[in-house]
């Protein structure tokens, strides 16, 4: 079977076009520029090299980017603060504060700070309650990414067996809202599950986010199955990074896979940007 490969890169820059297209139109219309606050604390080298490509991605579709780097000895009020002037700045439509966050500060306190309207990360009680009650709220962006993905591969949602493994608050769980509400059916595994490859072996529609560098192996995997792939692990050894899905033994059984990298992680910061577009249509009752 010819197998198709998912090309994260070229749909997310389809993605990020369309946001600098729409964002040209806000500017041309309002006069006003869409703006997003990005607060990194600490040192944390994966964590810079997000923020660094989150800020680039303003850059490219024109976006003004806030940038707060505050020290790792930065203390929970401080950081609570800083929050409160960016939800209260009606000039700031986003914003994004870098998680893991140093020990001394509760990551569910800042979450629950940020203002539900300017949280584009989709990570605030009141946003996930919306997407579990299908009502408009900001989606987790990984998440939201994926499903872009198998609509932009013209994948069919619809009426399909959807196994969802991992049930993070970020990934897993979010999926598996936003896979109900294309009308999929949908399993959610974990590691628990009894039987795993059993499971997984039901699914027109695989999608991995479980941590561990190729876990999923060919038997779990149906003849032409669509198989996403949103784990990013590094190998130890090569230093070279890979996904949840041994791609080159599961690739050959799919109708279509995404690869690592170049698959599910260059849509997140992609739906990043559109979940800020959207934070000021909404902000400023625009509609372009
Ligand atoms: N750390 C790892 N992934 C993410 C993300 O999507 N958003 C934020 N804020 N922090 C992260």
């Amino acid at each position: 079977m010819e197998t198709k490969i998912i090309d994260g890169k070229e749909i997310s820059l389809m993605v990020k076009n369309e946001v600098r297209d729409k964002t040209a139109a806000f500017k041309e219309k309002t006069g006003k520029e869409v703006c997003l606050a990005v607060i990194l604390v600490g040192e944390d080298p994966a964590s810079q090299v997000y923020v660094r490509n989150k800020k680039k991605a303003c850059d490219y579709v024109g976006f003004k980017s806030l940038s707060y780097e505050l020290p790792e000895s930065t203390t929970q009020e401080e950081l609570l603060e800083l929050i409160e002037k960016l939800n209260n700045d009606d000039s700031v439509h986003g914003i994004l504060v870098q998680m893991p966050l140093p020990k001394q500060i509760d990551e569910k306190t800042v979450i629950d700070t940020i203002s539900p309207l300017k949280d584009v990360d989709g990570f605030h009680p009141m946003n996930v309650g919306a997407l579990c009650i299908g009502e408009k709220g900001f989606v987790s962006c990984t998440p939201a990414g994926v499903i872009q993905l198998l609509k932009r591969s013209g994948v069919e949602i619809a009426g399909k067996e959807c196994v969802i493994i991992g049930r993070s608050n970020i990934v897993g769980k979010p999926m598996a809202l936003l896979m109900l509400r294309e009308n999929a059916t949908v399993t959610v595994a974990h590691s628990k599950t009894k039987d795993l490859a059993e499971v997984v072996r039901r699914a027109d529609i695989v999608i991995a986010a479980i941590g561990k560098a190729k876990a999923i192996t060919a038997d779990y995997i149906k003849e032409g199955a669509v198989v996403i792939d949103v784990g990013i692990n590094r190998n130890a050894e090569t230093g070279k990074l890979c996904g949840d899905v041994d791609y080159e033994n599961v690739a050959p059984k799919c109708s279509a896979i995404t690869p690592v990298p170049g698959g599910v992680g260059p849509m997140t910061i992609a739906m990043l940007m559109n979940n800020c577009l959207e934070s000021a249509l909404r902000f400023s009752g625009e509609n372009i």
